[in-house]
């Protein structure tokens, strides 16, 4: 189970100027003002402030009983958790969310059209701040592990933007949590050497495990307003046991690879992975760590348990993220060891690990979860039936744009067979087929590069599509040569989207 890590106030906050700005979570909360755009730490549930949030929710509940407005706009690194994210919409607290989210009551209002939702690129989102395209951040609100002597902040299990808003909030309000490893110090890498274009250099850069930057976040003491310890875990869900259908993912996947370095387009450690989030994304890692792969780097933007059983089998030898995304039994296992991976876990802003320029550079392979695709490989990665959101692009636009390999899987169907996962036309997209190499379901692997749309449709159909779907699939695209104004990318406009508002209508997709 999880253990605390008891240490005095003394030992966390060794600023003399900020330990005499102690106070409770509610006396920080209520210097949050109605209004005001809230810069929060947190991504994936890692890092994210524990106690402020929900005294904040409580300071809202009480104006609203009292008849006053009161939200907020609420920016994030990424997802937190239902003490920060759930909390304050339950208490109809937020009236702007950004970026990638996954609260089911965030979600529900953001698709009652109550919040307002920007859904940005990771790697966007601090630079939109800097630019000033976002509007003023008013306050930061960020957990640390621990305040140095001279104010530099010892970042917590995640980074996200918290270097950004620490920089542009006009306050700042620091949560010490005691519960998170004071062995974490080192393992950051805060890059402060972003500039507003036209100043803007190279980011030097060649290999996931390098540091280019600081362990510590800066920080102006004079700007911090409030300091609040805090003891409590991240939010540590646990990861589904891999299925027939990850598992077939995977074997895909690694299929795949291992073709891929026999041809001499991958050497034989591969090139660093990136991994997205979820529950099929820990299963192809469970089949990297027995697979016939080793001395692998992974650059990525979540560090979930499967790269840590990497990293502890020794088939990973450095991995470079921006939050730890770990189970209970996972980030009990990292506590204890941390030794283990000192050196070899750079955790940094999310600017850097998704940022374009090193994706590129270091050829990476991404492998991102989807809703759905279509048959010419445009990708849906947030939106349920066209319009309502699931949970945000994430970084996934980051790294498939720039990957070596962008490749994109999925279960072929969904809600038990009655959804194809595989579509006329993707009823969104965040992805399109310039930018999708890869696709690849339970049923199979379609190598999409170098492909024209025609060609892609028929390896989509025959390789990643469910059987029950396969044929009507092929009539579609039959029927739509035979009468679309041109042959290149062929549809039936009317109905392109026929199978989505059949699902809508009937509950399912089958005709
Ligand atoms: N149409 C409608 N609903 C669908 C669907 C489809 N084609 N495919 C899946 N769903 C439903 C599932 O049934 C499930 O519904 P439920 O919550 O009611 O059970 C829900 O969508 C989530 O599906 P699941 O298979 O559990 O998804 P997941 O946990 O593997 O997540 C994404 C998949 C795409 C939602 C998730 O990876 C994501 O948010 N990606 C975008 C961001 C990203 O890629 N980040 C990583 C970059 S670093």
């Amino acid at each position: 189970m999880n253990a605390p890590h008891p240490a005095t106030a003394a030992d966390r906050i060794q600023h003399d100027g900020l330990r005499a700005k102690l106070m409770s979570a509610e006396q920080a909360a209520a210097l949050i003002q109605p209004g005001w755009n809230v810069g929060m730490s947190g991504f994936t549930g890692a890092g994210y402030p524990k106690a402020v949030p929900l005294a904040l929710a409580q300071h809202i509940e009480a104006a609203h009983a009292r008849g006053e407005q009161f939200r907020i706009g609420l920016w994030t690194g990424a997802s937190t958790a239902p003490q920060l994210d759930g909390a304050l919409a339950k208490v109809d607290g937020i009236d702007m969310r950004l970026p990638y989210q996954s609260d089911p009551t965030v979600r529900a209002q953001i698709n009652s059209g109550h919040m307002q939702y920007v859904d940005i690129h990771l790697s966007h989102v601090a630079q939109f701040v800097w630019f000033g395209f976002l509007g003023h951040l008013n306050v930061a609100v960020i957990e640390v592990a621990g305040i140095l002597p001279d104010g530099r902040l010892v970042p917590s299990t995640s980074v996200g933007n918290n270097k950004t808003w620490i920089d542009q909030a006009d306050h700042v309000i620091l949560e010490v949590n005691h519960w998170q490893n004071a062995a974490l110090e080192g393992m950051h890498d805060i890059y402060y050497g972003t500039a507003l274009p036209p100043h803007r250099q190279p980011i030097m850069m060649t290999e996931p495990g390098q540091h280019i930057g600081e362990p510590y976040l800066r920080c102006d003491p004079a700007k911090v307003i409030a300091v609040v310890e805090t003891n409590a875990p991240d939010r540590n869900s646990k990861f589904a046991q891999p299925d027939a259908n990850s598992q077939a993912i995977a074997t895909h996947i690694i299929d795949f690879l291992q073709h891929e370095v026999k041809k001499g387009r991958l050497p034989k450690e591969l090139l660093p992975l990136q991994s997205g989030v979820g529950n099929i994304a820990n299963a192809v890692l469970a089949g990297l760590n027995t697979g016939p792969f080793d001395h692998l780097t992974a650059y990525t933007e979540v560090l979930q348990d499967g790269m840590l059983d990497m990293l502890k089998s020794g088939k990973l030898a450095t991995a470079s993220c921006t939050a730890l995304s770990l189970s209970p039994d996972a980030a009990a296992y990292f506590n204890e060891h941390i030794d283990e991976f000192k050196g070899r876990i750079v955790i940094r802003p999310q600017e850097i690990s998704n940022h374009p320029e090193l994706i590129r550079r270091m050829g990476l392979i991404a492998m991102n979860a989807m809703i759905e695709a279509d048959i010419y490989g445009n990708v849906n990665s947030t939106h349920l039936m066209g319009s309502a959101i699931m949970n945000g692009i994430g970084g996934s636009g980051d790294f498939a744009r720039n990957a070596y390999l962008s490749i994109f899987m999925s279960p072929s169907t969904a809600k038990d067979g009655k959804i194809s996962c595989i579509v006329p036309m993707a009823s969104h997209t965040d992805h399109t087929e310039h930018d999708v190499q890869v696709i690849v379901t339970e049923q199979g692997l379609a190598d999409l590069r170098g492909l024209a749309p025609q060609q892609r449709a028929r390896k989509v159909i025959d390789t990643c599509a469910h059987p029950d779907f396969r044929e009507a699939l092929h009539d579609y695209v039959e029927r739509a040569r035979a009468t679309a104004n041109g042959q290149h990318t062929p549809h039936l406009l009317t109905e392109a989207l026929g199978w989505h508002e059949r699902y809508l209508r009937t509950g399912s997709m089958k005709g």
